[in-house]
C-alpha cells in the first residue's frame, strides 16, 4: 500500500503523516508538499529516517508536477491535507486560496482519475475538510452531514468548493471518494498565528492577547491526535462517496477559553494568578466572522466506532506543556528560521 499524503508538513498533517508511518510500518508514505510558510519538515524529525517515509517538496498547483508524481509511483491512496487554512490570511488575499484549495485539490483529482480508471477497485482518495463549510450557527443546533453548505469567508468557500469537484468526480467519473468536515483542532506543532499557539506564544513573551470582537464566538476544539485517529478509521473503513463530521463535542467561547489558557500558562511559569489575562486586549472583529461551530459527529461514532479520546482541559494542559518544553520550535517558526531546515537536510 502506498498513499500519498499532501500537506504532510503542516499541523495536521504532521499528525496524520506519523500516525500512518508508525501505525502501519507495511505501507509506504510519500508526503508532497511545497513547504509555504506554513510547512515546516521539522515537525517530521521523528519520522524523516524511518524506511516507510519519504518526502517531495512540490506544489499541488503545478499539474505537470502532479501527473508525472502519479505516473511514477501509482498510489494506492490519497489523503489530501494540502491547503491554505488561516481564515483571516484568507480575509487579506483570497487569490491564493482558490489557487491551492480549489485548483490544486482538481488537479490531484484527475491525476488520481487518470492512474486509476482502469481499475479502481482498493484505491481511494480521501479529502480533509473542515466544518466551517456548513457556514454559522445561531445559539441552538449542531452541523450534520446533511447540513447545507453556506461558507462565509474567502477560506470557507475554497474549502466548499474543493468539496464540491470532489464529489463531482465520484458521481460524474465514479472516483472513489470519501470527505470529512472537522471542527478546530488544536495540539503540538501548529503555526502559531492560530488562536491557541499564538496566545501561549504571546502569553509566554507578555505581549497582549489581540481577542476579536467580544470574544463571544464559540469553536468545538478537537485534539489533532484524535483528527489522526478518526482519518485512519475513515481511510479504511469509510463508506465509498461518503461524508463523516469530527468533531470533540466540545464547545467553548473564544474568551473562556482564553480564560482558561490563562490560568494553566500562570500555573505552569510559576506567575501570579491573573497575570495572563491581564494581557488580553479587545481588538476590531474579523469581517464575516462566523458566531459558532458545533459539530455533530455520531455518524462517525455509530457506524465506525470513533471517538476522541481526551478531554480539553487534559488535552489543553499536554498542549500547554508541548509548547513550553519545545520554545526552540516556536523561536524557529516565529523567526523564520525554520525555512532552513530544508536546505539543510534535502540539499
Ligand atoms: P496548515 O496550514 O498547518 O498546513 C497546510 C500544509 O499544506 C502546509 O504544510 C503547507 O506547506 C502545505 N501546502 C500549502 N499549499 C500547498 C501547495 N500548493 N502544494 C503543496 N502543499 C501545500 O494547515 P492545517 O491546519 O494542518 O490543515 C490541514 C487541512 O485540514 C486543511 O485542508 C484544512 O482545511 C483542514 N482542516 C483544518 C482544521 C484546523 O483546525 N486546523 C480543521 C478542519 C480541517
Ligand atoms: O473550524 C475549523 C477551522 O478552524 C479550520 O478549517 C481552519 O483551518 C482553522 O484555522 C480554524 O479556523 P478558525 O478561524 O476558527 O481558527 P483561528 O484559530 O484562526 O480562530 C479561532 C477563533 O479565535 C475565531 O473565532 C477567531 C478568534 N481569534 C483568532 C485569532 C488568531 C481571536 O479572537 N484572536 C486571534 O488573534
Amino acid at each position: 500500500m502506498h498513499i500519498l499524503i499532501t500537506g504532510g508538513a503542516g499541523f495536521i498533517g504532521s499528525h496524520v503523516v506519523r500516525h500512518f508511518v508508525n501505525v502501519y510500518p507495511e505501507y509506504l508514505i510519500t508526503n508532497l508538499d511545497s513547504l509555504s510558510y506554513a510547512g515546516n519538515l521539522e515537525n517530521l524529525k521523528d519520522v524523516e529516517r524511518k524506511p516507510n517515509y519519504r518526502f517531495v517538496k512540490g506544489d499541488i498547483t503545478d499539474r505537470s508536477c502532479i501527473e508525472s508524481l502519479f505516473e511514477e509511483h501509482r498510489f494506492d491512496g490519497v489523503i489530501h491535507l494540502a491547503a491554505e487554512s488561516h481564515v483571516d490570511r484568507s480575509i487579506a488575499s483570497p487569490q491564493q486560496f482558490v489557487l491551492t484549495n480549489v485548483v490544486g485539490t482538481v488537479n490531484l483529482l484527475d491525476a488520481a482519475r487518470n492512474c486509476w480508471s482502469a481499475d479502481y477497485g482498493g484505491k481511494r482518495f480521501y479529502h480533509i475538510s473542515t466544518d466551517e463549510v456548513y457556514g454559522s450557527l445561531g445559539n441552538e443546533g449542531l452541523f450534520t452531514e446533511e447540513t447545507p453548505y453556506d461558507p462565509h469567508s474567502p477560506y470557507s468557500a475554497s474549502k466548499a468548493s474543493s468539496d464540491h469537484f470532489v464529489r463531482a468526480w465520484h458521481d460524474t467519473y465514479g472516483l472513489p471518494i470519501v470527505i470529512s468536515n472537522c471542527s478546530n483542532n488544536y495540539g503540538s506543532y501548529q503555526f502559531p498565528e492560530k488562536l491557541i499557539p499564538l496566545f501561549i506564544n504571546n502569553i509566554r513573551l507578555k505581549k497582549p492577547l489581540p481577542v476579536y470582537g467580544k470574544g463571544e464566538n464559540v469553536r468545538d476544539w478537537l485534539w489533532v491526535i484524535d483528527h489522526a485517529s478518526a482519518i485512519d478509521v475513515i481511510y479504511h473503513r469509510g463508506e465509498n462517496g461518503e461524508t463523516y463530521n469530527i468533531g470533540g463535542h466540545n464547545e467553548w467561547t473564544n474568551i473562556d477559553l482564553i480564560r482558561l489558557l490563562c490560568e494553566i500558562m500562570d500555573r505552569k511559569l510559576g506567575r501570579e494568578p491573573g497575570e495572563s489575562a491581564a494581557l488580553i486586549t479587545y481588538v476590531t472583529d474579523r469581517a464575516g466572522h462566523d458566531l459558532r461551530y458545533a459539530i455533530d459527529s455520531s455518524k462517525l461514532q455509530r457506524e465506525l466506532g470513533w471517538q476522541p479520546s481526551i478531554l480539553f482541559e487534559e488535552g489543553l494542559e499536554r498542549t500547554v506543556e508541548w509548547y513550553l518544553g519545545n520554545q526552540e520550535w516556536l523561536e524557529q517558526v516565529t523567526s523564520g528560521a525554520y525555512r532552513e531546515y530544508y536546505e539543510t537536510m534535502y540539499r
